[in-house]
């Protein structure tokens, strides 16, 4: 069995502009994200929207994420393993955080819990419980309300100072690594540069040390318009619907099962029952 992939090693790709983080919900967006040698796979709180059919990120339970986090655990070999604190779960006080995140380490198999915004005191709380933490800044979703939508963030100087502290806070704190998401590429540069962790951008530009998509958006499988980062790198749902709807042709027209599609009795035992019907 391959190495299991460690926060240090997360840690030490500082500068290389490398480290591939994906969303993955079950196994069969777990077994994709390995295949293609993602090194972190985040079960994200992207979850509520893109696989539970809820509006926003706010609406996913603590206990719907556990028992995503659990089907992504069973099946993960290599990556780490970082578990989405949903909204709710964090923002009460430190021991609330620290409560969340040990039921994602014990029972759904996390190695690390993520939060957005900055909760200095919290990451401060989680560390020293040996839960490591990944930040996230930037256009947190959970603050879409504050924000008025999904909004850029960091937009002028001004909010961009701001980021480049909220970093160094978090980084202070104990984060091993920030997520920047929807800021502009100028701004993630010099927050990038002015850690000493590794920062992980979403719609965040270039100069981050590594970037993560949602799966669902990167192949095609999420609804209504994609933000510009993502490329289509496939099209799975119009590719689904399709092959559906050609079973779904087939079905009517009596083309499938076909006889090689379907089991059968011995030759001798249907001219044997045929003959008891007869003779009836
Ligand atoms: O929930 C999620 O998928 C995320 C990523 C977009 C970073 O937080």
């Amino acid at each position: 069995m391959p190495d299991r992939v460690t926060v240090p090693e997360i840690t030490k790709k500082k500068g290389r502009g490398s480290i591939v983080m994906v969303t993955a919900y079950d196994a069969p967006t777990t077994r994709w994200g390995e295949g293609a040698g993602a090194e972190i796979l985040l079960v994200g709180d992207s979850l509520s929207m893109v696989v539970l059919g809820y509006s926003t990120t706010l609406d996913v339970t603590l206990d719907e994420m556990l028992h995503h986090a659990r089907a992504v655990s069973r099946t993960a070999r290599r990556a780490l393993l970082v578990g989405d604190l949903p909204f709710g779960s964090y923002q009460g006080s430190a021991e609330q955080a620290v409560a969340s995140a040990t039921r994602f380490v014990k029972e759904s198999g996390m190695h690390a819990v993520k939060l957005e915004g900055l909760w200095p005191e919290t990451v401060r709380a989680l560390t020293r419980a040996g839960i490591p933490v990944m930040g996230h800044l930037g256009l947190t979703p959970q603050s879409f309300h504050q924000f008025g939508g999904y909004r850029v963030q960091g937009r002028t100087i001004e909010a961009a100072k701001k980021l480049v502290a909220a970093a160094r806070e978090l980084q202070e704190a104990g984060c091993f690594s920030i997520v920047l998401e929807g800021i502009p590429a100028e701004v993630a540069s010099v927050v990038t540069k002015a850690l000493a962790i590794p920062t992980i951008g979403i719609g965040a530009g270039v100069d981050c040390d590594g970037q993560v998509l949602v799966v669902h958006d990167l192949l095609g499988m999420s609804e209504g318009p994609l933000p510009r980062f993502v490329a289509g790198y496939a099209d799975i749902e119009k590719e689904a619907i399709a092959s559906v709807a050609a079973w779904a042709a087939d079905v009517r027209s009596g083309n499938v099962p076909t006889d090689k599609q379907s089991y059968h009795l011995k030759r001798e035992d249907v001219q044997e029952w045929r003959k008891e019907t007869e003779d009836r």
